[in-house]
């Protein structure tokens, strides 16, 4: 068995083992660590000094955890499900925005697990949300080299334990366990790690090699927009349509246009 480090709560200490037994690429070999500075930080790490497809950094704490658009995340000590995958494909450019999208969807459905009945979605372009309220995000960063990108590291923070969120974003954010139902046993991070790899391995290599074709009807089940009304501050307003096969997320004007929308923040208006 791997020495658990001190500061490893007991629902996420067995991971190493758990993760192995489920037989799959990815999650092996695993790095289960008490703090660092953010786990992307590394899988970067961890990528230059050769570790292989598939090698997984998951954490307790992270002293400089970031999300997308440069912000901040931040989650307290041993509640969150924080981890990064190192994926060595080497993916064309373009396909990296569907790399977030499946890991986004491989996520959806390890929560979807831990919260049967819950109405678990993903808000493009890489959001899960419960109940229109974010549960998990994921930070999809390329290891380049030139123009090239030679690996992939996939970064997944999840909302496991949390009760209580700071008041800045109380009102947008959830948890496993706030959305549970009540009675229900507490969720276990190391069940929920281990369905996440599981789903992620599942679709990962077909969506580097061929793009979004396997999941686009899963992803259109999961899609927390279509059809809702929304705000980008790049690119206006309009009611969204679905997502298409290059990951873009499409939105119907007023006037009829269909436009394509590449990636940034997106709101819902009303
Ligand atoms: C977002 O919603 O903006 C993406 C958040 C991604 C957070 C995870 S936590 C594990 C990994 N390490 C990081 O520093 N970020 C990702």
């Amino acid at each position: 068995m791997t020495p658990v480090p001190r500061g490893v709560a007991p629902d996420l200490a067995s991971a190493p083992e758990v993760v192995l037994a489920r037989g799959g690429l990815l999650g092996q070999p695993m790095w289960l660590l008490a703090s660092t500075t953010s786990t992307n930080d590394e899988a970067k790490r961890g990528a230059r000094q050769g570790a292989p497809h598939g090698a997984t950094w998951v954490t307790e704490q992270q002293t400089a955890g970031r999300g997308r658009q440069g912000r901040a995340w931040l989650s307290p000590r041993a509640e969150s499900l924080l981890f990064s995958v190192l994926v060595r494909e080497a993916p064309l450019p373009a396909r990296l925005p569907q790399i977030a999208l499946v890991a986004g969807l491989a996520v959806r459905d390890a929560v979807g697990r831990s919260l049967p009945g819950g109405e678990v979605k993903i808000k493009w372009p890489n959001d899960v949300t419960v109940h229109g309220k974010k549960i998990a995000g994921v930070l999809v960063e390329a290891i380049t080299s030139g123009q090239r990108v030679e690996a992939v590291v996939v970064g997944v923070g999840i909302n496991v334990h949390t009760r209580a969120f700071s008041e800045e974003i109380a009102e947008r954010a959830t948890s496993i366990a706030l959305a549970s139902a009540p009675g229900a046993d507490p969720p276990e991070r190391v069940q929920i790690l281990a369905d996440a790899l599981a789903a992620l391995d599942a679709d990962l290599h077909l969506v580097v090699a061929r793009g979004l074709g396997i999941v686009r009807a899963r992803l259109e089940a999961a899609d927390a927009l279509r059809g809702r009304r929304v705000r980008s501050d790049a690119d206006g307003e309009g009611v969204a349509a679905g997502i298409d096969e290059e990951g873009r997320l499409l939105v119907r004007r007023s006037d009829g246009v269909v436009e394509r929308w590449m990636a940034g923040e997106v709101h819902l208006v009303g």
